[in-house]
Order: C-alpha cells, then sequence, then structure tokens
C-alpha cells in the first residue's frame, strides 16, 4: 500500500536520508530501529508530508504522495503520532478527541466511543486539562486520536520512550489490538515490543536502511536485534 522508492532528504544542505526504500504491505505492522540520529524521524516525517524528499518517490495505493502538503496526506488517510507526544495541553481530554474528530468528520460520540475502548479510564479524565494526563496517557490519547476516521495508515514514532513498565504494557495491548484493522509503521527502541509485533523490521543506520528483517526467528531474537542499537 506504501512504497518509499530511493528517497533522500535533507537539512538545508545537511544529507540526511540516503537512499531509502521501504515498503508496507496492507494489514502490516513493521518497524523500524535504529541508534539515535540515525534518521527513524525523518523517515516518518517525510512519509507524512512534514519533509519533502529531494530525490525519490513516495506512493500510497499507487499514488505519489511525496508532493503534498501534510493536511493533504492526511486527507489521504495517513496518520503521523510525532516523538514528542504533544496534546493540546489546555484543552480537556474531551476537547482533543473533539479536535480530531471535527478534521476526520467523524461524529464526535463515535469518536469518543472509539479512544475510550483503547483506555477506559479515560471516562474519568474527560473533563479533565489533557496537560495533566501522564506521559503514557498521554500517548494514549494520541494514538486514539490518530485512529479517529479510520485511517488507512499509521506512523508512529516512538511510543513507549520514556514510560514507564506498566505503561508500556497498555501501549503494547493498543498496538497489538490495532494489528487486525490498520497498517502501521512504527518506530520503536523497546525490542521486547518490536520482536513481539513486528511483521518486519528495517535497520536503519546513518541514514540508509541497513538491513530488512523478514525471518520471524531472527525477529524474535532480541540478543540479536540489540547489535542495531
Ligand atoms: N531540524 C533539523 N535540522 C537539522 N538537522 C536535523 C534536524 N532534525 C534532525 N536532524 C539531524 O538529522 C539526523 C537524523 O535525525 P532524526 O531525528 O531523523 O533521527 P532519529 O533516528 O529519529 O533519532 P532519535 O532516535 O534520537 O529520535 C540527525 O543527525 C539529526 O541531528
Ligand atoms: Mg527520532
Amino acid at each position: 500500500m506504501l512504497e518509499v522508492n530511493s528517497i533522500d532528504v535533507a537539512y538545508g544542505h545537511a544529507k540526511v536520508l540516503h537512499d531509502v526504500s521501504i515498503k508496507l504491505n496492507q494489514g502490516e505492522m513493521v518497524f523500524v530501529v535504529g541508534r539515535n540520529g540515525a534518521g527513524k524521524t525523518t523517515l516518518l516525517k517525510t512519509i507524512a508530508g512534514f519533509l519533502k524528499p529531494t530525490q525519490g518517490q513516495i506512493s500510497l495505493e499507487g499514488q505519489g504522495i511525496s508532493g503534498l502538503a501534510p493536511e493533504q496526506v492526511a486527507r489521504r488517510g495517513v496518520r503521523y503520532v510525532a516523538q514528542d507526544k504533544k496534546v493540546f495541553s489546555d484543552l480537556t481530554v474531551k476537547g482533543n478527541i473533539e479536535l480530531a474528530a471535527y478534521a476526520a468528520g467523524e461524529p464526535l460520540e463515535q469518536a469518543l466511543a472509539r479512544v475510550m475502548s483503547l483506555y477506559p479510564k479515560f471516562k474519568d479524565f474527560l473533563q479533565n486539562k489533557a496537560g495533566g494526563l501522564s506521559g503514557g496517557q498521554r500517548e494514549i490519547l494520541l494514538i486514539g486520536r490518530a485512529l479517529v476516521g479510520e485511517p488507512k495508515l499509521l506512523l508512529i514514532d516512538e511510543p513507549t520512550e520514556g514510560l514507564a513498565a506498566i505503561v508500556i504494557q497498555d501501549i503494547f495491548r493498543i498496538l497489538s489490538g490495532m494489528k487486525e484493522t490498520v497498517s502501521g509503521i512504527i518506530v520503536e527502541q523497546n525490542l521486547s515490543v518490536v520482536s513481539r509485533l513486528a511483521d518486519r523490521i528495517y535497520i536503519m543506520k546513518e541514514g540508509k536502511i541497513e538491513r530488512e528483517l523478514t525471518d520471524p526467528a531472527e525477529i524474535k531474537n532480541t540478543a540479536e536485534l540489540e547489535n542495531y542499537l
């Protein structure tokens, strides 16, 4: 459904992605792993339309999207959950969901039900400011918002980063439940999460795709995966 074909991406004159190609089949959950600075966030931001490749193409269901603005990419059914876990802090939890419902053209009740089904505790927090949520709850809210409107493709950048083990289990459960309904590219450093959920893994190093792992035995082998971090 998604094809990233030999893209180069630069910040000003500094080229950070070099000839990167990845693909995603319908229904797959693919993980991207690599050290800090490898270019993982840059890759997701480029697919989401926030950065333009200087070379190469990106296509979604056979149509080129690399020239589109982020809103246009979103309208084609791509949702990007950034690494920074930023919610609209001054709005309530409900207000955050309302904005997503409005943007996606989904009825509010349906959007609320969708997010609450991920994390029923939000029922007690709907009128609270989103800024008061824990890091894990913010991430869950962001993933929930991203699911509003039934997107085709989710791009999630380091969902478990900085979270306590117990909340990582919540995120794991949510990602695991999503596998049925949505295709996803997830950047993640928690190799236990990666190895349990990945259909395939791309290893990034210094702005390039160093390897692609497809063998289930390799994907399960977290000790081996450690070598790439
Ligand atoms: N806005 C920017 N301007 C200039 N260089 C940047 C910018 N953002 C990132 N870079 C550089 O691009 C390279 C790739 O960064 P990127 O954030 O994509 O890596 P990453 O793999 O997501 O790292 P991390 O694991 O720390 O999140 C790094 O060398 C980084 O310093
Ligand atoms: Mg990053």
